[in-house]
């Protein structure tokens, strides 16, 4: 695997893309400061261009070299990187960090991952690393180099696999700190009220109105090609169902996020299961992945955001 990490982090100092795996989903990754390489990215997603990036860097001084950190971001680093908690903080004039990174805000979106594959290809290659979910934009997130490879097998991206599965296997939690009180712009592995905890004070979670500042939060994602219909307490016909907990959807093919009701479980679940009963459904003219309810509570903020995404 580390001579793989070096041809990754080669790959990333000449300008191209590499998919690596970071603790919460895949990263399809280039370097931040290469704007033509970044444009690439945009490119093989099929993403908005008014849609910015997360940079990802691998200590606190490199992220400060980037970007303003005031003491609530700093504190929030302290506590919770590497990890999953992506931080809005405002950009540094004179960082280095290309254009199409930023969509035009002044503001940037960075975090230090704690997948040790993430941590050594950004520690070898030496450069920040713009990276967004490593799916095709609008679909499920990827979760496993498999979700990759499907995706990018005829694009020219450096996969860098891993055996082991991303263990949140939910993105980050995006926690704005640019605009007066902390907002959660996006639910994650880390909740509203971890982050109100470490920093003294309640902070506001998001709101549809609120997610518009997360500029990719606006369309639709997540999505399957197959429909889907929450709150599921039974099959209807021509449904496959996702169960949470008790089997009440049981058909040929159905699935369980967790036997166990355990939401962590779930979590790291989710995007794979979804990919599977997708492909099921498509293969056997099946119109509707029916979901059972999700309790609406630490990590279930952030599967049942996302649910509700993919059903738009
Ligand atoms: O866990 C994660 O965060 C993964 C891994 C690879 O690190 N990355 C990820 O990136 O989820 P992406 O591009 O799928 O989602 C990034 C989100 C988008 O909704 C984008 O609009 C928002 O972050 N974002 C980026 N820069 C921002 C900024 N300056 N202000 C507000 N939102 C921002
Ligand atoms: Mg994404």
């Amino acid at each position: 695997m580390s001579r793989d990490i070096e041809a990754a982090a080669l790959a990333i100092m000449h300008g191209k893309l590499v998919a690596f795996p970071t603790e919460t989903v895949y990263g399809l990754g280039a370097d931040a400061t290469n704007e033509e390489a970044v444009k690439k990215i945009y490119n093989v997603k099929g993403r908005p261009s008014i849609n910015p990036l997360i940079v990802h860097v691998h200590d606190l001084s490199r992220a400060q070299e980037i970007a303003e950190f005031d003491e609530r971001a700093l504190t929030l680093a302290e506590n919770f990187w590497p990890g999953p908690l992506t931080i809005v903080v405002p950009i540094r004039s004179r960082s280095k960090i290309a254009k199409s990174v930023l969509a035009g805000l002044s503001t940037i979106a960075i975090r230090i991952p704690a997948h040790p594959v993430a941590l050594a290809l950004l520690k070898i290659s030496g450069v920040p690393i713009a990276a967004p979910s490593a799916n095709l934009s609008g679909y499920i997130s990827a979760t496993r180099s498999k979700h990759v490879l499907d995706a990018f097998a005829d694009r020219d991206v450096f996969v860098l696999e891993d055996a082991d599965e991303c263990e949140y296997g939910i993105e980050s939690t995006i926690v704005d700190l640019t605009s007066g009180r902390p907002t959660v712009l996006r639910y994650g592995f880390i909740t509203p009220e971890a982050i109100g905890e470490v920093l003294g004070h309640e902070i506001q979670a998001c709101s549809s109105l609120m997610q518009l500042k997360a500029p990719g939060m606006m369309d639709k994602h997540y999505s399957p090609k197959t429909k889907i219909r929450l709150n599921a307490t039974s099959l209807q016909v021509g449904e496959i169902g996702l169960n949470f907990g008790d089997e009440a959807l049981i058909s040929q093919g159905s699935m369980n996020l967790s036997k166990d009701s355990d939401l962590i479980e779930a979590a790291a679940n989710l995007y794979d299961m979804l990919r599977r009963l997708d492909d099921y459904a498509q293969k056997n003219n099946i119109e509707t992945v029916a979901i059972a309810p999700i309790p609406n509570e630490g990590i279930g903020l952030a599967v049942n955001d996302r649910l509700q995404r993919a059903a738009f």
